[in-house]
């Protein structure tokens, strides 16, 4: 059985390398996003992986991503909603479009991402489903709350579709990585800066502070856990939100 993997925000940070780990591997891949240049340059590392535009806030535009996935690279088994977006603000700043653009793209984009994914798996013999999520969908952080009721969300929907699914011989995963060096963090450091005024490396030392192995987590160890994920090993792991996370949340 040849092993199809679509990942929303393939693009850059942790999708990029996950995108690249699982092409490895001989997965055929598909990375999606809304911006074609990231996704043609880790498109040019492979002749598996394959670019597709695509907005998870976005039911037809999902829609036609796995029309297009499945045309291209035939029928898609692994479907990895990556995709998403961490703004900061204090609770009494977080006005109702701030709240609800952070539901959009992160549990909304998960949702829809997961609908249309389980379509495209009825009647396959194998199926993964997998959402990186984030230790804020384990634990509170200042400044994020809205963020992490997106990420909170998302555990919610792991779980309850891991149990929808588990007569199948689909699998239903959360990955919660804790603060990974990516682009996203690397915008997080540099607000941090701008706000506090504190250092580059101050900026970095409050946010893996909480990490008890003191320092970021880097992208390939959240690949190398999606890969174990859609590996036979781990059939019978689902409904679990992993923590990859430096023993960060227990
Ligand atoms: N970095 C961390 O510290 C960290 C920690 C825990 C969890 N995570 C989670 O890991 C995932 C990947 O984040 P990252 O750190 O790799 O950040 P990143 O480099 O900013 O990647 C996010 C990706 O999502 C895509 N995206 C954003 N909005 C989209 C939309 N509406 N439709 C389709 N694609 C969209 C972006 O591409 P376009 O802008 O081109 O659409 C981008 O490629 C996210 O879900 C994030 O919450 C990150």
């Amino acid at each position: 059985m040849k092993k199809h993997a679509i990942i929303t925000g393939g693009g850059t940070g942790v999708g990029a390398e996950i995108a690249r780990h699982l092409a490895e591997l001989g997965v055929n891949v598909t990375v999606a996003g809304r911006r074609q240049e990231p996704l043609d340059l880790v498109a040019s590392a492979s002749s598996r992986i394959r670019a597709v535009t695509a907005d998870v806030t976005d039911e037809g535009s999902i829609a036609q991503m796995f029309e297009k996935a499945s045309e291209a690279n035939g029928p898609v088994n692994i479907v990895i909603a990556n995709a998403g977006a961490a703004e900061s603000a204090p609770f009494s700043k977080i006005d109702k479009n701030d709240f609800q653009r952070m539901l959009d793209i992160n549990l909304t984009g998960t949702f829809l991402t997961f609908q249309k994914g389980l379509e495209a798996l009825k009647g396959q013999e194998y199926g993964r489903m997998i959402a990186i999520a984030s230790t804020a969908g384990l634990r509170g952080y200042s400044y994020v709350s809205h963020y992490a009721a997106a990420k909170h969300g998302v555990i919610g929907i792991v779980r309850s579709l891991a149990l929808e699914l588990a007569s199948k011989p689909f699998t239903v995963n959360a990955v919660c990585p804790g603060f990974t060096e990516t682009p996203m963090l690397q915008r997080s450091i540099e607000n941090i800066m701008q706000k506090t005024g504190m250092n580059e490396e101050q900026a970095r030392v409050a946010l893996y502070k909480d990490n008890p192995q003191q320092r970021f987590i880097q992208p390939d160890e959240v690949a190398a856990t999606v890969a174990w994920l859609i590996g036979d090993g781990a059939r019978s792991v689902t409904g679990q939100a992993i923590s990859v996370s430096g023993g960060e949340t227990q």
